[in-house]
């Protein structure tokens, strides 16, 4: 009988003057395998270079898949299409952080928690006139996140499983009812307290928009939409913010300090930032005697800079799967607030321009998701400046399976890149007084 054939172990080759390395590569069970390269400065001594991570696997990790080329999205095996068709944020958050979707039971105790969990420490409101009424909220955002430790002491340990779930559940409840309470100052209104008989989602929109002397009614479709961008948001394995609170934590920083860390990351306008970027954009064309046709040809030239916001991702080379959910979602919310389609129009026309013309074509640059969400926000009346912080609410969840699988996996190290250094060599310190003036 013939003896059984073990797999063969895959491994790479590398030439490194006259030393060849055998590398192992470690198989992805869907998508790239990666090169292991954890040993190549001890066995060669040079570092690998990488600007921007594009060819770097940082972690092994089983939350999220994204094949950028045929945009393909999912969240622990399931296709985001039928997420966001089917789900709720909540349950969604739950599959992300847990790894499966919860039977009735676990759903149920979930939502309880998070719901009991929904008021902040009355201290912490004299927290919210600490900054200017006009201050951008991601800054604000950014600082409270980082603050729930100084109130949860007892909660920090990253290393306590149990401690790690009280922090899963006191972000998840508290960040809504934070970002609502940034909104509510940004505009002068009282705020309110969370109502344990609405959902997660529909409280959010009362706290934020609703007022003490009056009742807070909101179509159910308005809150269904929003749920579904939470879905859309709820993670991206490992982008910049992700990456970053991955980092933080790697030091044992608790999770709020590492996911008011990814809260910075976010808010770049190469980020989440580009959903405000988008509206100001449109705005802009919208305001000016410039065509679409105009605006495009100055983001072909390069002019001062300028990039078509909410196009082009570092990972999909094809259409956006979010993107294309959201361009369809917001056709929906705009006509069932009876909005004027006069920005959609805009954004329309210009994804049409860009969509057939070589520069975006020859460089693979399609919508992302942030390229149709600041319409709809803006349609459910949040103002431009409170964008990013709704998609750092749908990323939450993301953040927080993110770290926890880090943080319980054996091979995480501290995380600590190398560099090659390229300054001057070592010279000698000379006295102010003998220095050559320049
Ligand atoms: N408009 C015009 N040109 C673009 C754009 C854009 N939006 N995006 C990329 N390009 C061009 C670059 O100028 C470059 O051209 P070149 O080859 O002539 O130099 C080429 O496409 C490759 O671009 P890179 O910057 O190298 O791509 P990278 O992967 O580093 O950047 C990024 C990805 C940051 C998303 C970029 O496409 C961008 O700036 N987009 C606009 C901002 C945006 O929408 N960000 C949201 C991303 S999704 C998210 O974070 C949720």
């Amino acid at each position: 009988m013939a003896a059984k054939k073990e797999p063969t172990q895959a491994v790479a080759k590398l030439c490194v003057n006259d030393q060849t390395l055998d590398l192992p590569v470690v198989q992805a069970s869907e998508g790239s395998s990666g090169i292991d390269i954890s040993k190549v400065l001890k066995q060669t001594g040079n570092v690998t270079l990488d600007p921007g991570f594009s060819t770097t696997a940082s972690c092994k990790s089983a939350i999220t898949y994204i094949d950028g080329e045929a945009g393909i999205l999912r969240y622990r095996g399931y296709p985001i299409e039928q997420l966001a068709k089917q789900s709720s944020f909540l349950e969604v958050a739950y599959l992300l952080i847990y790894g499966e979707l919860p039977d009735a039971k676990q759903l149920s105790t979930w939502v309880t928690r998070i719901k009991t969990h929904r008021l902040l420490h009355e201290d912490f409101k004299a927290f919210f006139t600490a900054f200017p009424a006009n201050g951008h909220p991601m800054s604000i955002l950014q600082a409270g996140i980082a603050g729930l430790a100084t109130y949860y002491e007892d909660t920090i340990d990253p290393l306590d499983p149990e401690k790690r779930d009280l922090q899963t559940i006191l972000l998840m409840a508290k960040v809504p009812t934070m970002i609502s309470y940034i909104a509510k100052r940004a505009a002068g209104l009282p705020l309110l307290y969370p109502a344990a008989e609405r959902s997660y989602t529909e409280d959010f929109l009362r706290l934020t928009f609703g007022l003490p002397y009056q009742s807070y009614d909101i179509d159910p479709a308005i809150i269904h939409a929003l749920d579904t961008l939470f879905i859309l948001h709820a993670d991206h394995e490992q982008n910049c913010s992700t990456s970053t609170v991955r980092v933080v934590g790697s030091a044992h920083a608790n999770t709020y300090a590492s996911v008011s860390a990814g809260i910075g990351a976010l808010s770049g306008p190469l980020h989440g930032g580009a959903n405000e970027a988008v509206l100001r954009m449109l705005g802009q064309i919208k305001n000016s005697d410039m065509t679409v046709k105009d605006f495009v040809q100055k983001v072909k030239n390069k002019e001062d800079g300028v990039r078509l916001m909410g196009f082009g991702h570092r990972v999909y080379k094809n259409y956006d799967p979010r993107a294309a959910i959201v361009k369809s979602l917001t056709h929906d919310v705009l006509e069932r607030m009876g909005q004027s389609d006069e920005l959609l129009d805009l954004a329309m026309e210009l994804e049409d321009i860009a969509l057939s013309d070589d520069y975006f074509v020859e460089r693979k640059l399609y919508p992302n998701v942030d390229f149709y969400t600041g319409i709809i926000y803006s349609a459910m009346g949040f103002p431009t400046k409170m964008f990013t912080p709704l998609f750092a609410l749908g990323r939450l969840p993301g953040w927080i399976a993110q770290f926890r699988e880090m943080i319980s996996d054996p091979m995480t190290r501290i995380a600590r890149p190398r560099q090659v250094y390229v300054g001057e060599t070592k010279r000698d310190y000379v006295p102010l007084r003998r220095r050559q003036s320049k």
